[in-house]
């Protein structure tokens, strides 16, 4: 008979179907009908992993798409991609059966939507594809796949193999049909579930006179597909009466499916011996009625004429225990649960966790405090009492010698928790070959050899009463055991949530307490404090409370939200990190780590008792100042007031009309225009005050004489960051007069930024409404409202220069003499004019630290050296509401030229983003590091890391020449190493000579000697003299056939060519290739680069030097805009400017050599190179190194650095190489990158092409989000790609926050480039191999637009391409979008049309 643990079995393995095939419904019972149940043994773990993809499980579990999941029938078809042989030999074979569902596994997890990473990052699902197969799968070289639909043989194939890795470990057998009961019984039961072993006991213990006595028990373990022929194959043929028991609680039709199922097979074909079929419909059956149940079924069905769906049981069940105290789990949980996984592995214990052993309790009562906490005591007591077994055991003759010796070891280190764990898996080996009752014994508790690390986990409910829930409990009862509690209200809701009920500081709670460890967590803050707080409470002997910070607003909240939230949280101190050891004291050190940055009162005050908060303040010098603030509403108004009133009081001596200026700007074009005006009215002699509005204390308008506001248009009509407080206090107010207010405004728009008729409300829509609201709160216009708009020939300055004089005549103040004449505005020329070489005023301004930014000049210097200041733009708002400052971080970029890496310098870099950074690495379009969220306070010590690790960050970013790439040839690595040799030296020979890098970031703390060499002073630039270069320059070395390093989109691009002999000859070069534009503006476009012709590579660094000379001396240095050397070339002619580079060379371009590329993708995979040597591409999206609960990427590549004997290359698609691999050390790397799941490549061909800039939330210039977007973006267009068998079709997609075009989105087929938040521009056409532009196909559309627009796009390149056609081309083709043929005609023939009507 079936006995519960079968029954269990079959549950996993029906998942596991479910899991490979993309369809399969598990049959659940109401818990009421296994109520009585013996309790379950614990399954094995390891045979529970074989069968089961436990990850994808839990991406299953959690990703709900589109309301479809593989668990329920939705009505799509689940499909399998078959890959045949590719094209460069390495074969994915034909799949079948097992190998078939490898790929169709990965095709569901691709499915799932991404996750977030630094958000990090969202990133795509992963699955370790080791025991599939080596792969190569590029997206240009992967063949000939065909999706099909799943057909029932894949089904039966895949659970065979499923019920075959059963049998072979755990000696269980299963099969579609299972039959029990005697080989003759004439009478059987069709049953399903767990009934089958209610009943099948009362069956087995039958009386002869009963009338079930004798009967056979049949049960399906595979219901659908519907196998027949299994199943005539399982019934014996003595059979001759079948009684079908069905579940049917919503009846649709007469008969029940499994009854009709039996009908159609047993009665319609040669179905063996049976004649009669009956069924019945089953409700709940108490254990205690089973016979009489069984009694009546029988009874019927012997009888002459049985009646046909005959009701057994009661159609109700017995009510679940209505439990008054219900916490329920969070169900966001896993991220947390992941990371208590992958610390613990074995040794984890949830005493309440879902789906844990408690079989038989209700999920309410189990999932309470005090069930978790009872349990965890009764497992505790358990494990002591096995302790004593042992001890006794070791002493006692029942086992071999060698047992016997392992038991006493065991039995001495009980109390050692790390010994026993060492020792477990050795005793158990020992105690398996012993083979003994005893030993059986033993090992059937086997789980208690190790010390268990034992979690409770909770939610933050009960926090509303901690008297009474387990929290307390725990802690008072001083025993060793960890909670774990997700607290889940949004930073944004905190108020709203608390309102009725006061949600108590668990934390405080338990701190207070004082014998307890306790740690407050982020995983989306800081994941290495999450490991690092969950392994300290492990190892606290005590009890420890982790309260972790999961923040959502709904289940299927993306985890950018999330993300935003937490960050929020952290920042302002609502949910500070830290960690809280009260047997630290004992050691000398101090209890209490704080791990951000601020924290709330409460904590403050709790710290502020016994000494704590001045140790902190001791440790941390610089908390000083967040700490003993508090910040709030009433701070900031006090803050508007005190600069107001000292502002009025400077303006106390000036005589002539008083006129007040206020701004709102996000870019700066309004704030410079404000001070300008201010300046001249002060030149008129006029009281003028300057500020922002939010600066402005709104309850002073009344007062004032005349007041003129300049505010430009951000978002969609919106106004700027820095008017929104203003505009929101005014916008509905009835009480302000402004009967004696003189007013005047200026808007700055753009009439074009939303294109489309219907939007044109938006042009200068905020400007015009305040206009509005002023005139009807009573204040008079000095002038009407002036327009600036960025399409006038003069942009904004054009309406301006009539608006200006307007307010002078209004004043009365428009014929005054004698104005002095006005200085002209500061320049980047003349900033780095004034600094000395880059030196500026950098040094001083680090020194600082009553601020966290640094000089507006500074700021331009410093991207010289590497390093750009940015501010969290995810915090703007909230640091803005209380008092603060943006939250100023620094980006650091290093100089890698060609992208080249050793292992230890990976490691270092890893170190620099730990320790300075935000935890994350970002790999750039251009070949190297960039490190985000640097503060300025330890933006010196992560300059010296990266220097100490033979890295600079010299001229990565600014005026200069910057990072020169090179393609990262995997397969040929010995032309690689000649071709990376000029990339190097080009690079070296460019390099600033400036010494004030060395000076500033490197010099030691006596400022005498600098850390690496070059302590002359050299205060001179042979190369560049002291303004440097017009613009950024930048440098690219690609070789045919890849270009992967999109050699036609950079300053100078060269293309290697391979002389006869096979080795390096030289390259052609090409030069005024450029990506940055601005919305809008016409006169800026992005450029493919022109070939000057060929040069050899002895000469190609002096050649690259000419053309940066020849455009140091002919860029534009006034316009910005107008700078980058495309303009230059363009402007001059390319045969002109080719001449001055010749005439300058003294020596002439050769005839540009043929060549051909193929491709601007990576290849992913293992590839072997001409050596011999192997080399793996990793698909890291979007570059984004970091660690997430589902991933831990970045922990894998550090550990994959220490081992590696050979070298990282970084690609210019932000994906990573793992190089020069010795066939010897091949297995060790693939074990390690299963281990990590770092060896999945199996992505969708178009995620495979995809790159994005960084953006939201560091970027200052993002007007989008980009990296964090294009994910989700991709995973909501797999399913038309998968649809269309397009899976593995490559479509080069790119997308980038602004138009400065950081991911070089105008060379993509398709290209997504921010235009306001959740808007983009839209350009299809590019070409496939980076060698065309692309063109603006949409103006400003949003995801919906987006999708309707490129679904059917999809689906009709899928039917109407032609053979070989790639996306971009097809685009031209059908008409879709003109072709661009140079940068010039970038912005002719876009698809739409633009009305110029208002
Ligand atoms: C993200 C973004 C959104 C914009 N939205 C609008 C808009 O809706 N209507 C409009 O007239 N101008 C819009 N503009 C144009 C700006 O208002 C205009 O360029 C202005 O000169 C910027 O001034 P600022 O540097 O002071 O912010 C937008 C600009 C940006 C960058
Ligand atoms: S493209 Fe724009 S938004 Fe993206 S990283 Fe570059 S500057 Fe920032």
């Amino acid at each position: 008979m079936a006995s519960t643990v079968e029954i269990r079995t079959p549950g996993e393995a029906a998942h596991a179907l479910a899991i490979k095939s993309g369809k399969g419904v598990i049959h659940f019972f109401s818990s009421t009908t296994s109520a009585q149940d013996n309790t379950i043994p614990a399954e094995d773990e390891n045979v529970v992993k074989e069968i089961l993809d436990i990850d994808l499980v839990r991406s299953f579990q959690h990703n709900i798409i589109g309301g479809s999941t593989v668990y329920a029938d939705d009505g799509r078809v689940a499909t399998i991609s078959e890959v045949q042989a590719t094209e460069n030999g390495f074969s994915n074979g034909a799949m079948e059966g097992v190998e078939a569902t490898n790929s169709s596994a990965q095709r569901i997890a691709s499915e799932i939507p991404s996750k977030a990473s630094s958000v990090g990052s969202s990133k795509s699902d992963r699955e370790s594809s080791l025991e599939s197969r080596d792969s190569v799968s590029s997206a240009t070289t992967v063949e000939q796949t065909t999706v099909r639909a799943v057909t029932s043989d894949d089904i039966y194939n895949f659970v065979s193999s499923i019920w075959a890795t059963l049998k072979q470990r755990v000696d269980r057998e299963y099969s579609p049909f299972h039959y029990s009961g005697p080989s003759n019984a004439e009478n059987a039961l069709f049953i399903f579930g767990s009934d089958v072993g209610a009943f099948g006991e009362v069956i087995d213990a039958a009386k002869s006179g009963d009338a079930y006595a004798k009967a056979g028990v049949i049960t399906a373990r595979l219901y659908r597909p519907w196998l027949g022929a299994k199943l005539i194959a399982t019934i014996p043929k003595s059979i001759k009466k079948l009684a079908v028991l069905e579940q049917i609680r919503r009846k649709t039709t007469k008969w029940g499916p499994l009854l009709l199922d039996l009908l159609t097979t047993l009665k319609s074909g040669p179905g063996g011996g049976v004649e009669t079929i009956v069924g019945h419909q089953l409700g709940y059956i108490a254990p205690e009625t089973v016979p009489q149940a069984l009694r009546g079924v029988f009874q019927n069905l012997k009888s002459e004429k049985p009646i046909q769906n005959l009701e057994v049981g009661n159609s109700e069940g017995p009510a679940e225990s209505d439990e008054s105290y219900d916490p329920s789990q969070p169900k966001v949980e896993s991220a947390y649960m992941k990371i208590l996984n992958q610390i613990f592995g074995q040794r984890l214990y949830l005493a309440n966790a879902l789906g844990s052993e408690n079989v038989g309790i209700s999920a309410a009562v189990a999932a309470t405090p005090e069930f978790g906490f009872g349990s965890l005591i009764a497992r505790k007591q358990r494990r002591e009492s096995f302790v004593d077994e042992i001890r006794s055991s070791a002493s006692s003759k029942s086992f071999s010698k060698e047992a016997n010796a392992a038991l006493a070891k065991w039995a001495a280190a009980a109390g050692d928790d790390k010994k026993v764990n060492e020792l477990a898996d050795g005793l158990t080996k020992l105690l398996e070959s012993d083979g003994g009752a005893k030993s059986k014994d033993l090992l059937s508790k086997k789980e208690l050899f190790r010390k268990e690390s034992s979690w409770l986990v909770g939610s933050d409910a009960w926090a509303y009463d901690l008297g009474n829930s387990g929290v307390h409990h725990v802690v008072a009862s001083g025993e060793n055991v960890n909670m774990l509690i997700i607290d889940s209200t949004p930073y944004s809701e905190r108020a709203a949530a608390d309102a009725a009920r006061r949600k108590k500081d668990i934390g405080l709670y338990a701190m207070n307490y004082g014998n307890a460890y306790v740690a407050s967590v982020a995983v989306y803050s800081s994941y290495t404090q999450v490991l690092q707080a969950m392994i300290e409470a492990d190892q606290f002997d005590g009890p420890s409370v982790v309260v972790a910070y999961l923040p959502y607003f709904k289940e299927d909240d993306s985890p950018l939200t999330v993300l935003q939230e937490t960050k929020k949280a952290v920042d302002l101190g609502y949910w500070p990190l830290y960690r809280w050891n009260p047997q630290n004291e004992s050691k000398g050190e101090p209890n209490f780590s704080l791990d951000s940055e601020r924290i709330k009162k409460e904590l403050k005050d709790f710290l502020a008792r016994d000494n704590h908060l001045t140790q902190l303040m001791k440790k941390h010098p610089e908390f000083s100042s967040s700490l003993s603030q508090d910040y709030g509403s009433e701070v900031r108004a006090l803050q508007k007031r005190k600069a107001k009133d000292s502002y009025a009081q400077l303006l106390d001596g000036l005589f002539g009309a008083p006129l007040t200026v206020l701004f709102a700007s996000d870019n700066g074009n309004a704030e410079s225009l404000a001070k300008r005006l201010g300046n001249r009215g002060k030149a008129r002699g006029l009281k003028t005050m300057v500020m922002a509005m939010e600066d402005y204390p709104l309850e002073d308008l009344p007062s004032e004489e005349n007041i003129v506001i300049l505010s430009s248009t951000a978002g969609q009509g919106e106004f700027p960051q820095n008017g929104r407080a203003f505009w929101e206090g005014i916008k509905d107010n009835t009480e302000l007069d402004l009967a004696t207010v003189n007013f005047s405004i200026f808007a700055l728009g753009d009439s074009h930024y939303w294109p489309r008729k219907q939007d044109k409300h938006y042009y200068n829509k905020p400007g015009k409404d305040l206009d509005r609201v002023m005139a009807n709160l009573g204040g008079k216009r000095l002038a009407e409202i002036g327009l600036g708009d960025d399409q006038d020939p003069d942009g904004y300055q054009t309406g301006y220069a009539n608006w200006e004089p307007q307010i002078w005549t209004a004043l009365g103040v428009d014929k005054v003499e004698g104005i002095p004449e006005e200085a002209p505005p500061i320049t980047n020329e003349d900033i780095k004019l004034a600094s000395n070489f880059l030196r500026g005023t950098i040094e001083e301004g680090l020194k600082d630290t009553s601020t966290m930014a640094i000089s507006a000049p500074d700021q331009q210097l410093t991207k010289f050296h590497g390093t750009y200041m940015q501010d969290d733009r995810d915090l703007r708002d909230e640091r803005k509401a209380a008092g603060l400052e943006p939250a100023y971080s620094f980006m650091i970029r290093c100089r890698l030229p060609g992208g080249v890496a050793t292992p230890k310098q990976w490691i270092q870099m890893d170190d620099v983003s730990n320790n300075f950074g935000n935890e994350t690495m970002k790999l750039t379009t251009r070949q190297t590091f960039q490190f985000h969220g640097v503060i300025k306070t330890k933006l010196k010590s992560a300059m010296q890391g990266i220097n100490q690790s033979l890295m600079t960050t010299i001229a990565a970013c600014g005026d200069v020449n910057r990072n020169v790439m090179c393609s990262s040839l995997p397969t040929a690595s010995k032309y690689h190493r000649q071709v990376f040799a000029c990339s190097a030296k080009i690079s070296t020979h460019l390099l600033p000579a400036t010494t004030a890098y060395h000076e500033i970031w490197l010099k030691d703390e006596n400022d005498k000697k600098t850390q690496v060499a070059g302590d002359a002073v050299q205060d001179y630039e042979p190369l560049y003299g002291p303004t440097y270069l017009p613009r950024k320059f930048k440098i690219t070395i690609a070789i045919p056939p890849h270009n992967d390093t999109d050699v036609y989109a950079h300053d100078v691009g060269l293309i290697a060519i391979k002389g006869k002999d096979g080795n390096l000859a030289g390259f052609n070069l090409l030069a005024g290739g450029g990506m940055g534009v601005t919305h809008n503006n016409k006169k800026t476009y992005p450029r493919t680069g022109s070939c000057l012709g060929y040069v050899s590579k002895e000469d190609v660094h002096i050649a690259c030097e000419k053309v940066m000379l020849v455009q140091r001396d002919h860029g534009d240095r006034k316009n910005r805009k107008h700078a980058r050397l495309k303009y230059t070339i363009d402007d001059m002619g390319v045969d002109v400017f080719r001449g001055k580079v010749e005439e300058l060379w003294g020596k002439k371009f050769q005839k540009e050599q043929p060549f051909k590329f193929q491709s601007n993708i990576d290849t992913f995979g293992w590839q072997k190179d001409e050596t011999g040597l192997n080399h793996f591409t990793f698909f890291i999206e979007n570059g984004r190194i970091e660690d997430t609960a589902e991933f831990p990427m970045k922990t894998g590549l550090r550990e994959i650095a220490k081992v590696h004997k050979g070298e990282f290359r970084l690609t210019g698609n932000q994906h990573l190489i793992l190089s020069n691999v010795d066939d010897a050390d091949l297995p060790l790397m693939k074990e390690m990158m299963a281990k990590y799941k770092l060896d999945n490549v199996q992505f969708s061909g178009m995620r495979l092409s995809s790159s994005a800039c960084v953006a939201f939330p560091t970027c200052g210039l993002a007007m989008a989000e980009s990296e964090r977007y294009l994910p989700e973006l991709i995973s909501k267009l797999e399913g038309v790609l998968e649809e269309n068998g397009m899976r593995q079709d490559s479509i080069v997609m790119r997308m980038t926050g602004c138009p400065n075009g950081c991911a070089r989105p105008w060379l993509a087929e398709v290209a997504f480039v921010g235009k306001a938040y959740g808007a983009y521009n839209m350009y299809l056409g590019g070409g496939y191999h980076g060698q065309r532009l692309n063109k603006l196909y949409r103006s400003s559309i949003k995801e919906d637009e987006i999708l309707d627009i490129m679904k059917p796009l999809l689906k009709r390149y899928s039917q109407e391409r032609t053979e070989g056609e790639r996306f971009g081309d097809f685009c031209i083709r059908i008409g879709m979008i003109k072709e661009t043929t140079e940068g010039k005609t970038f912005h002719d023939d876009v698809a739409e049309e633009e009305s110029d009507e208002e």
